[in-house]
């Protein structure tokens, strides 16, 4: 395995309270004891707005940061009940942000509103992590390549900054129901995404591509073989700390 850099961010999703700052000191410890062992690693933890503040004010390691799981598509403020736009939630101590997950998309998110919301999330410095992938149906139907292209060409444009860009490749079939892909089906996946992203922003260096869905301590070494895989979305397993600090081990060795 060579050292290059990999993420394990975790999606929290609409749970979690202040108590789990603690977790954060078990993160730092594994991801530093890696990192002397030069295996470059980057933890991220999405977390629910309403907690935003408080972890970043308490989160003393630079190993570990914070990020939102989306926000409006309007960029500053506006008469928006119920809503928050990326530079309030970068003002409270985000440094990430989760866009175009398909729990958001099932909630009214498209790929026309998701561009809006990269590009107000890029104006407010935020790095984001955008997520695509096909449906179980969109799979059988054999259309996973066309959706991504899809999702990619009306979300993403040149104009973005690749640096702030992290790509989740997240099969809607896999989030939270124990299955994961075949491994040379995804290494081929994550081939084409690779080459789509850099023809859409004209860029020659591989963007950074993680893998979301089910992922978990079991199954993680698996993912290990395919080298174009830059790090994991970790949904349910990431609300564990014992089990997330055991996919980073794991992934290791
Ligand atoms: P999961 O969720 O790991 O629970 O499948 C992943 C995600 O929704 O980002």
């Amino acid at each position: 395995m060579t050292n290059k850099l990999v993420y394990f961010i975790g999606n929290w999703k609409m749970f979690g309270d202040i108590s789990q700052i603690k977790s954060i000191k078990l993160l730092h410890q594994v991801s530093s004891k890696f990192k002397k062992k030069r295996k470059r690693n980057k933890i991220v933890l999405c977390i629910p707005n309403s907690l935003i503040n408080f972890f970043s004010k308490n989160n003393k390691y630079k190993s570990i940061s914070i990020g939102a799981q989306n926000c409006h598509h309007k960029e500053g403020y506006g008469a928006f009940t119920g809503s928050e736009s990326a530079s309030m939630i970068k003002k409270v101590g985000a440094e990430y942000i989760i866009l175009g997950h398909s729990e958001s998309r099932l909630d009214g998110d498209n790929n026309k509103k998701i561009k809006m919301k990269i590009q107000s999330a890029l104006n407010a410095n935020l790095t984001i992590i955008f997520c695509i992938g096909e449906t179980l149906k969109e799979k059988r139907a054999k259309k996973t390549f066309s959706v991504i292209k899809k999702q990619l060409r009306e979300s993403l444009n040149i104009k973005n900054n690749p640096r702030k860009i992290i790509i989740a490749y997240e099969p809607v079939w896999s989030i939270g129901t124990g299955n994961i892909p075949n491994m040379s089906e995804l290494k081929k996946i994550f081939i084409f995404v690779k080459r789509e992203i850099k023809k859409i922003l004209k860029i020659k260096k591989s963007p950074i591509l993680i893998y979301g869905g089910s992922v978990n301590d079991k199954n993680i070494a698996k993912f290990s073989s395919i080298s174009e895989i830059n790090g994991f979305l970790i949904g349910g397993a990431s609300r564990s700390p014992k089990k997330f600090v055991d996919i980073i081990k794991n992934y290791y060795t």
